[in-house]
């Protein structure tokens, strides 16, 4: 209890200044009307000054098992924590890679149920519950969702069911859009498997790039953090972010285009200046040469 010895009476109660509202315009996409807690872990995630972020994917393992470049979380974890903005992982990679310590936003792969020795991925239970979500601290729970596969049904479900208990407890949830065999690449899909995650009720979708990405970001009304996918050439990975920002995505979630870069901490260096600083894909490519030559 503060000590009453000293104690000042309040008078400064500027009667002539109006109430300030200081969330009446709150700067994520769609998030306007949700609540504190709501916008508070979004706050998290999304930078007040560019709108953006820079999310690091390494939830691979939930069906990869050990890839490439991700053999060693608890080495590369800690190296790269300071040059990204939100660990996005599995809850296994959390609690045993990811120090407790530090500002950095989480966003915790929820669902989960094939691995790559599937045929089909499309299938997928809720695998983490909302109280350990809570309990990771977890700014987001990330979904799988397979529209126009075997298992929509079930991704279906899966999304309602976390988004409704994020509700509950005021946790954002974010719909990963996933490509598979019965889905295509183009625009047509995009468009269609964003918006209907975005109406089921998520607050962040995740999908990948493709021709006029513009129309699928406008057709949003939730921010769109863009996937990496498979390893590009450095240059060509920034060229694929650069073009996703300037069309309007809000982020990026890259991961083996970070973790399998010969240069993991230029290269999310790199993608922060597009992502943040508004630099052409030219610009930060230079920054990533002349990074890996220093
Ligand atoms: C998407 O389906 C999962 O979240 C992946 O594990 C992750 O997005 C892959 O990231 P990247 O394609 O950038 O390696």
């Amino acid at each position: 209890m503060a000590d009453k010895d000293g104690f000042k009476v309040a008078k400064d109660y500027q009667i002539e200044v109006p109430f300030a509202n200081n969330s009446k315009s709150f700067y994520v996409k769609g998030a306007n009307n949700l609540d504190w807690g709501m916008k508070k872990h979004l706050a998290n995630i999304f930078d007040a000054k560019s709108g953006n972020t820079v999310m690091f994917a390494f939830d691979h393992g939930y069906f990869m098992g050990s890839v490439a470049g991700l053999e060693r979380m608890d080495l590369l974890i800690p190296i790269l924590a300071p040059h990204i903005d939100v660990m996005m992982c599995t809850r296994g990679a959390l609690r045993t890679c990811v120090p407790p310590i530090g500002n950095k936003a989480v966003v915790l792969r929820v669902s989960s149920g094939s691995s790559m020795l599937n045929d089909d991925l499309s299938h997928e239970i809720v695998a983490v519950n909302i109280e350990d979500a809570i309990r990771c601290n977890a700014d987001c729970m990330a979904v799988q969702a397979f529209i126009g596969a075997d298992g929509q049904l079930e991704s279906i479900r899966n999304l309602s069911n976390v988004i409704n208990e994020g509700l509950r407890y005021s946790i954002p949830t974010m719909g990963v859009v996933a490509v598979g065999k019965d889905m295509e690449r183009t625009d047509r899909y995009f468009k269609l498997a964003t918006r209907t995650l975005a109406e089921i009720g998520v607050n962040i979708v995740k999908t990948y790039y493709c021709e006029n990405f513009e129309e699928v970001v406008a057709a949003c009304p939730v921010p769109i953090v863009v996937a990496g996918g498979q390893k590009l050439p450095e240059d060509e990975a920034l060229t694929m972010a650069y073009r996703a920002i300037s069309a309007g995505a809000h982020g990026l979630d890259m991961g083996r285009n970070i973790f399998q870069s010969k240069q993991p901490v230029s290269m999310a260096e790199s993608i922060r200046l597009i992502v943040h600083h508004k630099a052409t894909d030219k610009e930060a490519y230079e920054f990533y040469q002349d990074s890996i030559h220093k």
